[in-house]
């Protein structure tokens, strides 16, 4: 099988490199990937819908697997099936579960998938005046259209929630994804993720992770892309699993198709551990990043011959296994993210990394001269594989500390709210 994915980070090289080793697999490509992808996939320069449709079609691709949401939310996967081209990522109508929060909470509010309560409100005054008739503070307030996971503020009073829902509706933050906000319930709980593959009917969860998305240790600071991840993650136990299949992930499988568009690819359940039992976050469309670093590895089967049985709503849960052991990815970031970043200082240590057993996947790199080059917020990822959580750290901060340029930032904690679970169960 030849295989392109699309994409240029962390996620997607994590998912290059996992392709790569599937035995039905003879050709990787990355349209437009980055340079440290270069050493499991061929980087294709082309840009825009039909030049990436005309590539699939001329090289005669088996299957095209989508990284990021904004390709999906523009109708990619429907391009691809007009032109009889296999493609694991739902259609634009199904993209939406991720594209609108509001859409998506309409949902689970129709098929009694759990979640936090809400409205949704495009009128700044009655906003203002839900907001003054709540009593119960923080509240959550989140731009309805897609922000890159930084249109979500927990307001502490109710002065910050009315200003925040000013500055969204008259369209000061967040631009167009803030003209209609959504208004829902602090859910208090801990977080994991799971991602799934989905054919349009059949669901089959991947291990269960869990992200770091504030910048410093001990859940701190601003709100990133995600600083790290491990997997699985302890907070979710075989019975939380099976509940949040049951309640959660079949319910809104069989809702998207009975309201006439079927998921077909990766969906990514966000998901708080409340005490009333798990409820939905937020849906993605797509492959989670850290997640997809810390999860693939741990994936055990032919991973581009589960996604086209996907494609052709033919999964099986018995061809989606996984290794025992542990993952733990810690993201190295860039001077100044994630307001903003640096580029250019050499990076050393990689292959050093690489001699302690660690993965690294790439995002923001470049390789000039033969050196690798800052280029982006969220630089590397550095994995590790061990039979236990706190060994998978141990082995994953001493690739981390072989790796070094100037400004370097990372965080020390990543995987510790895993370890405190496995620590309390003893
Ligand atoms: P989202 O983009 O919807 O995933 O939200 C970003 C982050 O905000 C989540 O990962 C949570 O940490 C937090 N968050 C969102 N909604 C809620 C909620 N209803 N209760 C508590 N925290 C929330
Ligand atoms: N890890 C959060 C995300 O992929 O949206």
């Amino acid at each position: 099988m030849k295989v392109l994915v699309i994409g240029s980070g962390g996620r997607e090289h994590a998912l290059l490199w996992r392709l790569a080793q599937s035995p039905s697999v003879t050709e990787v490509y990355a349209i437009t990937g980055n340079d440290g992808m270069s050493d499991v996939a061929h980087l294709i320069p082309v840009k825009g819908h039909e030049d990436i449709i005309d590539f699939a079609r001329l090289m005669n691709v088996d299957l095209t697997v989508a990284g990021p949401e904004t390709v999906l939310t523009e109708g990619l996967a429907d391009e691809f099936a007009e032109k009889g081209l296999a493609f694991f990522g739902p259609s634009k109508a199904a993209a939406r579960i991720e594209g609108s929060k509001g859409f998506a909470k309409n949902l689970m509010k129709k098929y009694g998938v759990p979640t936090a309560a809400y409205e949704v409100f495009t009128d700044e005054d009655k906003a203002v005046e839900y907001l003054k008739a709540n009593k119960k503070y923080p509240i959550v307030i989140k731009a309805d259209g897609l922000a890159a996971g930084k249109g979500v503020i927990i307001a502490q009073t109710e002065k910050e929630a009315i200003d925040t829902v000013k500055d969204m509706l008259e369209g000061h933050s967040f631009g167009g994804a803030g003209r209609s906000v959504v208004i829902e319930e602090f859910m208090e709980g801990e977080e994991a993720s799971v991602l799934c593959f989905c054919d349009g009917t059949t669901v089959v969860p991947m291990v269960s992770s869990q992200d770091h998305k504030r910048i410093y240790d001990g859940d701190k600071g601003p709100n990133t892309g995600g600083m790290g991840a491990y997997a699985p993650a302890p907070v979710m136990t075989d019975d939380m699993m099976d509940e949040v299949k049951v309640k959660i992930l079949r319910p809104m499988m069989a809702a998207m198709k009975k309201e006439g568009y079927p998921f077909v690819g990766c969906l990514y359940a966000g998901l708080m551990i409340t005490d009333e039992g798990p409820k939905v976050v937020e849906f993605n469309c797509r492959f989670g990043d850290p997640e997809t670093e810390a999860v693939l590895p741990l994936f055990d089967g032919d991973l581009a011959q589960v996604m086209l049985d996907c494609v052709h709503g033919k999964l099986t849960k018995e061809e989606v296994k996984w290794k025992k052991g542990c993952a733990v990815d810690v993201v190295m970031a860039s001077e100044g993210y994630p307001a903003s970043h640096s580029s250019g200082e050499v990076i050393s240590g990689l292959e050093e990394a690489k001699a302690t057993g660690c993965l690294v996947f790439h995002a923001g790199t470049m390789k000039k001269n033969g050196e690798y080059l800052v280029n982006g917020g969220r630089v590397l990822n550095v994995v590790a594989l061990a039979p236990t959580l706190a060994e998978a750290k141990a082995k994953a901060y001493e690739g981390v500390s072989k790796i070094h340029w100037r400004g370097v930032q990372y965080r020390k904690d990543i995987a510790d709210k895993g370890l405190h679970h496995l620590e309390e169960k003893k």
